[in-house]
């Protein structure tokens, strides 16, 4: 078991009827709050007019329309707000799109540049203003975490911010919030999540511990996927997403595990930076794919042994087993109507090359659990036509 710092300074309040504690956790932080949240969702659901209620003595400033996959325009729109307006603190209501965007321009608000600039050189973070967020779909557990990741259309990136700095300060969570989330996305938040668990599991070194707390949480989203997607506004399934959520992407689970770079996420983050397509969807089509490109004597024990412990795989041969269990997880991704090729998409090999490239340098592929080089991803990504 490898030695760990554990601290997730976030307080969460999870469940029905949390938000009304709002105004008094916004009143700790001062009069000006600069509102953050995406399309039309947060208006159509009711959501807007609540907080509106809720924060009715407060000078509410806003930046609305941030995109899935954020824009670094929407973290310049939010960083000159807060500066002309002397914010106090951000209140993030959405996906982790809008909370992502919240924490570039937490950040950003101290930094003396451009914040391309400071997410493209790592600059260190000395101070951020404050972040409350209210997620309303179960995925990337941006709610509960120190991490960003921003798009810059002009030069076709996707890239990520980290500091400890970035967790909220409070996360809201009320499942009933993410009753309207639609099937798709559902789907495509559940596949993130598996995703993040998968990437913490496939590591060099995991511990009993964290391989049983993974499993479960696994186990969980395999249940509840299928029934958020059915029936959309059944609470427990739900409630459970949105915890299982939380947890899978902020090491909750896997102290104690040598970590490594994500390999998925690491491809994932090319396609979506290149192709602005939807975070889970390209986790769910890569996923399989790079399991089979990296199947070898090396990794069909470790895939096996998933596949017997979360699939109910009984196999007994490893490698028999492994491809098992790559087909199970093909099938469910597809039973929740998530496409399964990136020809569905649109995308053809064209920019393969230079993603890959890009991938490599950038989001660590090489220090992965089987690392990868240029030629791997693109293999993996024709994989994916
Ligand atoms: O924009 P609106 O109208 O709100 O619609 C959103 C958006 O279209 C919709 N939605 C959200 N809540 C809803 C709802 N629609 C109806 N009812 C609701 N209650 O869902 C769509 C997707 O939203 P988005 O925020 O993009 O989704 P998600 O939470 O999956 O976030 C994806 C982004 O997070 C990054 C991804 O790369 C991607 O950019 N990630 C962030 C991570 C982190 N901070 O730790 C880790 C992840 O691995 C990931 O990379
Ligand atoms: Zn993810």
């Amino acid at each position: 078991m490898q030695n760990f710092q554990f601290c997730i300074p976030t307080n969460i309040l999870f469940g029905k009827g949390q938000m009304e504690h709002l105004p008094e956790i916004v009143g700790a932080y001062g009069k000006n709050v600069l509102l953050t949240y995406g399309g039309s969702s947060m208006k159509k659901t009711g959501l807007y007019d609540k907080i509106k209620e809720l924060l009715s003595g407060w000078e509410i400033y806003e930046v609305s329309g941030i995109a899935s996959n954020p824009l670094i325009d929407s973290v310049r729109e939010g960083i000159r707000i807060c500066r002309e307006h002397q914010v106090n603190v951000i209140l993030a209501v959405g996906g982790g799109s809008v909370i992502d965007c919240s924490k570039a321009i937490a950040a950003g608000c101290f930094y003396d540049g451009d914040p391309w600039e400071m997410i493209t050189s790592h600059a260190e973070i000395k101070e951020a203003l404050p972040i409350i967020a209210i997620p309303t779909i179960a995925a990337t557990g941006s709610e509960a975490d120190a991490g960003a990741v921003i798009r810059n259309p002009e030069t076709g990136e996707k890239l990520s911010l980290f500091s400890p700095l970035l967790y909220p300060k409070h996360a809201i969570m009320d499942p009933v919030n993410t009753f309207t989330v639609p099937a798709n996305q559902a789907a495509a938040g559940s596949a993130d999540i598996l995703s993040h668990l998968m990437e913490q599991y496939f590591v060099p070194e995991s511990t009993f511990l964290s391989d049983l707390l993974v499993e479960s949480v696994m186990k969980t989203v395999i249940h509840y996927a299928p029934i958020a997607v059915q029936e959309p506004d059944n609470y427990e399934a739900r409630a459970q997403l949105m915890w299982a959520g939380t947890i899978a992407d902020n090491a909750t689970l896997c102290n104690g595990n040598q970590l490594v770079a994500f390999s998925c996420h690491g491809i994932e983050h090319e396609l979506s930076g290149t192709f602005n397509t939807t975070h889970g969807v390209g986790l769910a089509i890569i996923t399989p794919r790079w399991m089979r490109y990296i199947l070898s004597e090396k990794t069909e024990k470790r895939f096996a042994h998933l596949g017997r412990a979360v699939w109910g795989i009984t196999e007994e041969d490893d490698r028999q087993a492994a491809e098992a269990m790559i087909g199970e997880l093909e099938d469910f991704f597809k039973s929740l109507g998530i496409p399964s090729t990136l020809t569905e998409l649109g995308i053809d090999s064209s920019k393969f090359e230079e993603m890959a490239e890009h991938g490599v340098e950038t989001e660590g592929l090489r220090y992965t659990w089987i690392p990868m080089e240029k030629e791997d991803v693109i293999n993996i990504l024709n994989q994916c036509l």
